[in-house]
């Protein structure tokens, strides 16, 4: 299994230096901004993908100021939409914590989640870069409607596997694609480099959203986040699509019926999670995830073999090999 600490050790320095300009970026003089700007600090994730801005950067080319602000506005845009998406979800932990919605409520965390992304964004403007303000706010837009046609398909509960992909290439993928893209772009100008880094960095990202939902599905949390709240939300993701599939209508019917009546029957969807985990749904979405995570390896090939490479490699091994 791929190891992040040892993915993060060759560039310690940059991070740390990233993380410099993530710090100074976020502050702000509102008190109640500045208290919840230290928790999301102090709670920071994987860094998966400031990680993957500075080994595309390096890869093409130096490590450089455009790199670190590349890398702080795609974590800024991430923080904020999962801040909206602890509150869209209505989900109480985030990274191992309470999320900023349990401890704040809603109506703070949305105006928090908005500071993020103005920050983001002005960044962009800031540092006069028209690409990468296009890119991430390209990312941006796609993860709004990936999100809202989450929601209608929770709505109606008619969502085929098609729609997923759908679904988890515009909320996920678009923006682990952007990590790729602008890392490349802080250094060199070949479109053509940067347009195929951006299809590396999309199926890394499907393939990162599978194993997210698979994790959802693994019996005892590690992941610092609820498990079991995707049915909970409605939401059916792959190994679900999969039992659906593979259901007569009248169980098809049953198994609507009983997502559709929570929380008024909690056995009921404990039951339902069982069955999805016995139903070959969870094997079905590795081999999907693994075909994913193939073809972005099979494209990352076409670059020139060197360090940020091989480490970018051992990144897009660790989406489906990691555990929170
Ligand atoms: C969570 O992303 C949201 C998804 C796209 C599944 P991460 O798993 O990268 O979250 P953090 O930043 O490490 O908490
Ligand atoms: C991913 O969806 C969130 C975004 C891309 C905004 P999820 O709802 O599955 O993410 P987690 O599981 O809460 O991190
Ligand atoms: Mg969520
Ligand atoms: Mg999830």
């Amino acid at each position: 299994m791929s190891d992040l600490n040892a993915i993060k050790k060759p560039i310690a320095a940059e991070i740390k230096a990233y993380h410099k300009v993530f710090r100074s970026t976020i502050r702000s003089k509102v008190p109640l901004l500045d208290i919840i700007m230290k928790y999301i600090m102090k709670t920071k994730g994987k860094e998966i993908r400031p990680i993957i801005v500075l080994y595309s950067a390096r890869m093409m080319g130096e490590i450089s100021e455009e790199t670190y602000y590349a890398a702080t506005l795609i974590e800024l845009l991430h923080t904020a939409t999962l801040v909206h998406d602890d509150v869209v979800d209505d989900s109480n932990r985030r990274r191992g914590l309470f999320s900023v919605n349990a401890l704040w409520k809603n109506k703070i965390a949305v105006l928090a989640g908005d500071y993020l992304l103005a920050k983001g964004l002005l960044l962009a403007v800031e540092t006069h870069n028209p690409h990468l303000l296009e890119f991430v706010s390209k990312a941006t837009r796609d993860m709004s409607e990936g999100e809202l046609l989450q929601i209608e398909k929770a709505r109606k509960l008619d969502i085929s596997e098609n729609v997923y992909f759908e679904i988890i290439k515009k909320k996920t993928a678009s923006l682990l694609a952007s990590c790729f893209a602008t890392g490349a772009l802080s250094t060199i100008n070949d479109r053509e480099a940067i347009e195929k880094l951006w299809k590396v960095g999309e199926l890394t990202g499907i393939a990162f959203q599978i194993m997210d939902d698979l994790l959802d599905y693994k019996k005892t949390s590690v992941t610092g986040k609820p498990s079991g709240i995707d049915i909970k939300e409605k939401k059916i993701t792959l190994p679900l699509i999969y039992l659906l599939e593979q259901s007569d209508t009248k169980n098809r019917r049953r198994i609507v019926r009983t997502i559709k009546r929570q929380p008024a029957e909690p056995q009921k969807i404990e039951a339902l999670i069982r069955e999805v985990q016995s139903s070959g749904g969870m094997e079905y979405a590795r081999k999907k995830m693994l075909e994913y995570k193939n073809k972005a390896i099979e494209l990352l090939h076409d670059f020139p073999d060197n360090e940020g490479r091989r480490v970018l490699e051992e990144i897009i091994e660790f989406t489906i090999s990691r555990t929170k």
